[in-house]
């Protein structure tokens, strides 16, 4: 039995040495045919199609070669990087290094084969100042070209790394991706983790996150299902396990923040989130499996949040004869003109940006349109005119204002969320991602000490928009003020 076990391990080793001499040769056939200014892509698409070849025998494992590219790592890093998982996580604390782990995982996947990555961050700013000077630190002396627009990076072996923010997730639809690395993976929405997933899947490439953990989210389960995947890996380090840190700046923090927050920010643990305005809010429990069916008879409201730097949100949703909500429908956009906004409510096809939106219902069938207060204050761009002035002009009438506060609103909202029964009477249509994310990730001020700061949320400009529509149809609708309303 030994015997066979050692046999078998030496030819692994001589066929090793094989296909570490093919492909070193396809390498050098690869650098000749990208120094040519003028390349063949066809020759160089067949070069990478046999390296790949090559570096797929199972005997071939680049974790027992040489890394090709490896600088030194602290322990915990080069655990992460060396990882062969499909999916791989090292969350961290700050600074502990996650960035420059991730880094060096990308480059290493760009320099071992003419590949297309992506590196994302939850801001362009952060791709910017963070992403793109890492990165193109570490590859110094091998970028054959960089896009200054972009920071896109081309390594001297024809493999691109493409830079990216979460601003707008969808796109990044078009892109064939042979890696992913996505940096504060829990600052980003998950949608930018299922669009990226979905880029790798003809290629099988690997995808990695490198994050601070951030409350309970949808990161945070995603992790947890891991833990019994064999396809993916977890890696963790504190802040303090960087040995570049001094010890002293660690106590500092520990004496000065909130006890949770610094578990959070130096120890990477994921702690309940109490700066999350709607706590108990999960997709598990308020996002339905299916599409909601619209029903025949049961009344149909609109929230609205009118923006226009800022998006204007509208929302559709359906409550049931028992008081149950099911929202089924949204537009959140920039930049929507009344005219627009008119014509979705009417239920009309309206073309937004490069799509087109058409509602679920037509405005026949909405009880009521409701707005916040702000819906009466006079705007430039409607030539002084309010916007639900302008509105009803062009036939929306049935309208209603919410003229209660914010944390009353928030209230209503929570107590549909989770009754004091524990009967959930709030539930989201899995296509309304926007508004599904925007309920997840709204959040409150935070001090300094990265407490709460008073009890007003945060007005961040990306969740609040949707969150005002929900509160003001959701506030608005009781049965005493339904006995109220009189149409207009
Ligand atoms: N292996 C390493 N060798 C040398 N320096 C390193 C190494 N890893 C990280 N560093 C340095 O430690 C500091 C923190 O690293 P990095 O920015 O990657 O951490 P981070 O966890 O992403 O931090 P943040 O929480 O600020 O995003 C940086 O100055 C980085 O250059
Ligand atoms: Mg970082």
């Amino acid at each position: 039995m030994s015997e066979k076990v050692s046999f078998m391990c030496d030819n692994e080793h001589s066929d090793d040495r094989q296909n570490i001499g093919a492909r070193e040769a396809v390498v050098e056939r690869i650098h000749r045919i990208v120094k040519d200014y003028h390349f063949d892509m066809k020759e160089l698409r067949e070069s990478a199609d046999t390296l790949k070849r090559l570096s797929e025998l199972p005997e071939f494992d680049i974790a027992r070669d040489k890394l090709p590219f490896a600088p030194e790592l602290f322990d915990y890093q080069a655990e992460f990087v060396r990882s062969r998982a499909r999916f791989s996580a090292f969350i961290g604390g700050v600074r502990s290094g996650k960035t420059f782990a991730g880094a060096v995982k990308g480059l290493n996947r760009g320099f071992l084969l003419p590949t297309t990555g992506a590196v994302i961050a939850p801001t362009s700013g952060m791709a910017r100042d963070v992403l793109v000077p890492q990165y193109a630190e570490l590859a110094e002396g091998r970028i054959a070209k960089w896009n200054a627009s972009t920071g896109d990076l081309f390594l001297d072996n024809g493999s691109k790394i493409l830079f990216r923010s979460a601003d707008n997730p969808e796109r990044l639809m078009g892109l064939t991706l042979d890696w992913f690395h996505l940096d504060e993976a829990a600052q980003l929405p998950r949608r930018v983790w299922e669009v990226l997933v979905n880029r790798t899947i003809s290629t099988g490439g690997p995808g990695f996150l490198t994050t601070t953990p951030r409350g309970k989210n949808w990161l945070y389960r995603l992790v947890e299902s891991w833990k019994d995947d064999p396809d993916a890996q977890i890696f963790t380090a504190k802040t303090a396990d960087n040995p570049l840190i001094d010890p002293e700046e660690i106590d500092r923090a520990r004496r000065q923040l909130d006890a949770r927050y610094f578990r959070q920010q130096f120890e990477a643990s994921w702690e309940s989130d109490s700066l999350r305005v709607y706590e108990d809010f999960s997709p598990e429990l308020h996002v339905l499996d299916e599409p909601w069916q619209i029903r025949d008879n049961w009344p149909i409201y609109i929230g609205i949040d009118f923006g226009w730097t800022h998006p204007s949100a509208i929302i559709w949703a359906q409550l049931s004869p028992d008081g149950r909500w099911f929202v089924f429908d949204e537009l959140v956009e920039q930049h929507l003109r009344l005219e627009t906004i008119a014509g979705a409510i009417l239920g009309d096809t309206v073309s937004i940006q490069s799509r087109s939106f058409r509602a679920r219902v037509p405005y026949s069938r909405v009880e009521r349109v409701i707005s916040g207060a702000e819906g009466l204050q006079s705007r430039q761009e409607a030539g002084g005119e309010s916007a639900l002035s302008a509105l009803s002009a062009m036939g929306i009438t049935r309208v209603a204002i919410s003229r209660s506060g914010i944390l009353s609103g928030i209230n209503a909202v929570r107590a549909k969320l989770l009754t004091a029964e524990s009967e959930i009477r709030l539930r989201f249509d899995p296509r309304c991602r926007r508004v599904i994310d925007d309920i997840a990730g709204y959040g409150y001020q935070q001090d300094d000490g990265g407490a709460p700061a008073g009890e007003l949320p945060l007005k961040d400009g990306i969740h609040d928009h949707s969150m005002d529509a929900l509160r003001y149809m959701i506030e608005s609708v009781t049965p005493l003020k339904l006995a109220q309303w009189r149409f207009g």
